[in-house]
């Protein structure tokens, strides 16, 4: 399985990939404060719901190590740092779930035994990263093993964004049976869609399976048609920010319009979503937050010179809600949901067979 990881934890510090600069240079940097942290997130140095939310339990760490008062100031200080952290993105539900888990955890504790000592305090808040993170990497690998029986040796899959290794503390979420596969044999031939404007297809999802070895096609957006009318996509597979509780998923803007090709090529539509990445509290899709950019990503970010008019005016929304009728099956951790999703999803968290 190839081994790459968007950030590391070790000895008290919190090191990332910055993933802006790939894929041409493998920058690591250290965010030790929570502007480190909150910038890191909003810049999309580090990016992909599941690793923003590991990112930022340990970010929230980092950034209240090195306090030195009593508990109860400590707790005030970490609800704070949480709500600043929380406040980088608003559309990936793993932010805000990690950042709850994390102060609820605190907060159990200092209940639980309101005489312990502050360097305990601390040492419960980074076990609680630290289970997040691990609940992260199983849930990944889970997510791979269901979604490679989805799946045929030989088959051609079109993708979109990046839902990989980079994107989550280990394997990704969509890519995990490709990577899975490709360790087995299985010939998957990808497409992968450029992903405009930031281009987390090309830069991210291309590198990451070059570089194991995986047959990659890289398409620019507008192309995902023509592969599907060729022929040539058995399957999509992406990934997913947040899931409402009806099943209607936002994801990399461009998402839905794949999504509704495939339906229209009769091509199964398949979505990964870790538990984490479902909100049963958000009912619908038109219920979820989503993120506006600025109009420089458009037309000037990736060209030497500005490509449209400096006064045109942009849209640039990040993300974009896939219906649920669109989406042939949701890949969890906990196992395969297919329709009818509203009913489903909520019985996920109480059963953890196939539903
Ligand atoms: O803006 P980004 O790059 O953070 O958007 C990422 C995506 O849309 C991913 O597909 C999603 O977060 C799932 S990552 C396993």
């Amino acid at each position: 399985m190839l081994d790459i990881t968007p950030f590391k934890f070790e000895e008290g510090r919190l090191y990332i990939l910055d993933q802006t600069k790939l894929p041409n240079e493998e920058v690591v940097i250290e965010l030790r404060t929570k502007e480190d942290v909150w910038d890191a997130i909003r810049e999309l140095k580090v990016r992909g719901a599941p690793a923003i939310g590991v990112c930022a339990a340990y970010g929230l760490y980092v950034s209240v190590a090195g306090s030195d008062e009593d508990t109860d100031t400590f707790l005030k200080r970490v609800r704070e740092a949480a709500d600043y952290i929380d406040s980088s993105r608003p559309t990936a539900v793993n932010l805000s779930w990690a950042l709850k888990r994390m102060v609820r955890a605190l907060e159990k504790t200092l209940t639980d035994d309101p005489s312990i000592s502050l360097s305990e305090a601390k040492a419960a808040l980074l076990d609680e990263a630290r289970e997040i993170h691990r609940e992260d990497v199983d849930a990944c690998m889970t997510m791979g093993k269901y979604g490679l029986e989805l799946l045929k040796p030989g088959m051609g899959i079109l993708t979109h964004c990046n839902a990989g290794t980079i994107a989550t503390s280990k394997y990704g979420t969509c890519l995990a049976p490709i990577h899975l596969g490709q360790e087995r044999g299985y010939g998957f031939r990808v497409f992968c869609d450029e992903t405009r404007p930031l281009l987390q297809g090309a830069r991210l999802t291309a590198w990451e399976l070059v570089k194991n070895g995986v047959d990659t096609t890289l398409i620019c957006d507008n192309m995902a048609a023509i592969v599907m009318k060729n022929g040539w996509v058995d399957a999509v597979v992406v990934g997913c920010d947040r899931m409402a509780a009806n099943g209607d998923g936002a994801n990399k803007i461009g998402t839905s319009g794949v999504a509704i090709l495939a339906h229209e090529y009769g091509i199964p539509f398949y979505m990964f979503v870790p538990t984490s990445t479902i909100d049963l509290n958000t009912p619908a899709g038109c219920d979820i937050p989503i993120e506006l950019r600025q109009g420089e990503e458009i037309f000037e970010m990736w060209y030497e010179k500005p490509m449209a008019p400096g006064e045109v005016k942009t849209y640039n929304p990040s993300f974009d809600v896939t219906d649920h009728e669109y989406i042939t099956a949701v890949i969890t951790e906990k196992g395969i949901v297919r329709p009818p999703y509203d009913i489903n999803l909520k019985k996920l968290f109480e059963e953890s067979d196939n539903v």
